[in-house]
């Protein structure tokens, strides 16, 4: 039996002002939630939420790695520093880092192997745009994605590594894919890390991304492919978050 886990990705919006409630409402909420619940935090945060959520049940995470664990590579955050802030967790491959920083699966598969190798679990995103969509690229664009890390680092890897399914055009829309349309897709990388390991594939957390929120959060987790949530807008507002918690 897979565990549900919400992880909520700030992307680029914090203060210390707003963590600081926002951090303190989540945790006020937090009696009741049985997910597994991670916070992905923008770097300069990682100190303020590691204190604030210390002998808490939350978790911090990151929401990016370089491939390299040290060395001159100026403005870059390797997998052990965020790690030396209680950071256990580290996006890998969003979309966002994918379209607007040229980043290529083989470039998120070394990034995968990079927090794997800090001990750390890799929250490994996967999805299409609209112009695939509409082409019926999906299950080719989401299986190359899948196939780098796979051929990279083994199956086994999938071990330790959170598989999160954000189909690029649900992502900030406000469209989010309907469960049938998700739990298609889920099923499709199920069945695909299935081919290598079906052990493998039947323990892999499967997490949903793209427009979830605490109206939409239970049917789309209710999929029996789908095993929690990764939540960008909704996850800024305390309230709505511990709502798509408690769904899970
Ligand atoms: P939204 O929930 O704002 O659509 O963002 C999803 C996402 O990109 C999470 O990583």
């Amino acid at each position: 039996m897979r565990k549900t886990i919400i992880a909520g990705n700030w992307k680029m919006n914090a203060s210390k002002d707003s963590v600081k409630s926002l951090i303190g409402g989540i945790l006020s909420g937090m009696e009741g939630v049985n997910a597994e619940v991670l916070v992905c935090v923008p770097f300069p945060y990682l100190s303020q939420v590691e204190l604030l959520i210390e002998g808490s049940n939350l978790k911090l995470g990151a929401q990016n790695i370089n491939i390299n664990a040290s060395g001159a590579f100026t403005g870059e955050i390797s997998a052990d520093m965020i790690k030396d802030f209680g950071a256990k967790h580290v996006i890998v491959g969003h979309s966002e880092r994918r379209s607007l920083y040229g980043e290529t699966s083989s470039v998120v598969a070394k990034k995968t192997k990079a927090a794997l190798d800090a001990g750390m679990t890799p929250l490994l995103c996967v999805g299409e745009s609209l112009e695939h969509k509409k082409s019926g690229k999906t299950e080719t664009v989401v299986e190359e994605q899948i196939n780098a890390v796979i051929e990279l680092l083994g199956i086994d890897s999938f071990h330790n590594i959170i598989v999160a399914y954000e189909p690029v055009w649900a992502i900030g829309t406000g469209m989010t894919a309907t469960p049938e349309q998700a739990q298609a897709v889920h099923l499709f990388i199920r069945n695909l890390l299935g081919e290598s390991s079906e052990n493998i594939a039947q323990k892999t957390p499967i997490l949903y991304g793209g427009s979830m929120n605490a109206g939409n959060a239970v049917e789309l987790i209710s999929c029996p492919d789908i095993d929690g949530g990764l939540i960008g807008g909704a996850a800024l507002k305390a309230e709505d978050f511990l709502q798509i918690c408690k769904a899970g």
